[in-house]
């Protein structure tokens, strides 16, 4: 089993946020304790999709970075929120359990980190002290697009990196970069997800090409779905959509994950 997994994207947008806490959800699901760190410092959004709510924050990445606490003090459990329906239904609430340690989005916080950085170090113990002390099974890293320092080492230090991209021209050259830099960091486990392929596609095509554009194992070809947009980030979808073909594949990469 993956201990640290990172999804990445070079292009904003792809479904990382989304992809990393279905993921994360379905691990839980299997029984196992799962972390989900934000580490989108600028821009960070994975919070809305657990329903953690910015009053309900009692510390984030940003105050264990700037040595205002632990980082264990920012982790919150929402495996409880993943209950609640879109439509008002209760859900099933995985076996296990979802840890999330969200980033600010006080305007004032995030403006300090463009500003003054921060000790990128300090990220890499965070990352390892989490696992140990919240006895972690899996950690799962969701990033910001593009490379960054934080995005480096997040990809230096995982067993497991899942590359996302659109089936769109922009996309397959940018990940390219995404994909030279995970093999020159000896990444254990590389696994690509194709997502908002237009019903159009011939979906085999599509996962050919990629597989034999980066010589990689694409673990899951994703339709461009009505469901995923109209659900907006508002709940997990896979909770929500049990049956649904997304569902379906989203499984297959756990399963690639746990192998
Ligand atoms: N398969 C899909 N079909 C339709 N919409 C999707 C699909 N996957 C994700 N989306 C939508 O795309 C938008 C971006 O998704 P998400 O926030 O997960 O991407 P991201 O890569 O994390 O973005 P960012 O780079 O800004 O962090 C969201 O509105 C989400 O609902
Ligand atoms: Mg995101």
């Amino acid at each position: 089993m993956s201990k640290i997994i990172s999804v990445h994207s070079f292009r904003g947008g792809t479904g990382k946020s989304n992809t990393t806490a279905n993921v994360a959800t379905l691990l839980a699901a299997e029984g196992l304790k799962v972390g989900v760190i934000d580490t989108d410092i600028q821009s960070p959004g994975i919070h809305v999709l657990f329903g953690l709510e910015e009053q309900d924050m009692k510390h984030s990445l940003n105050d264990y970075l700037w040595g205002k606490c632990e980082i264990k003090d920012t982790a919150h459990d929402v495996t409880k929120n993943l209950g609640k329906g879109i439509k008002g239904q209760v859900l099933v609430i995985p076996k296990g359990q979802v840890f999330l340690i969200p980033s600010s989005i006080k305007v004032g916080e995030i403006a300090r980190v463009l500003r003054e950085g921060y000790d990128v170090g300090l990220l890499n113990d965070g990352f390892h002290r989490l696992v140990e002390d919240l006895k972690l099974d899996v950690l799962m890293i969701d990033t910001h697009p593009g490379l960054n320092e934080e995005t480096l080492l997040s990809i230096a230090i995982s067993d497991a990196l899942i590359i996302i991209m659109r089936p769109d021209q922009q996309d397959y050259q940018g990940t390219g970069v995404t994909v030279e830099v995970a093999r020159k960091l000896d990444v254990p486990k590389l696994l690509m997800v194709v997502n908002k392929t237009p019903a159009v596609f011939d979906f085999n095509e599509v996962k050919k090409r990629v597989e034999q554009t980066y010589n990689a194992t694409v673990a899951a070809v994703l339709p461009h779905s009505d469901e995923m947009m109209t659900l907006a980030s508002a709940g997990i979808f896979v909770l929500n959509y049990p049956d649904h073909p997304i569902t379906e594949q989203l499984k297959q990469v756990v399963k690639l994950l746990m192998s």
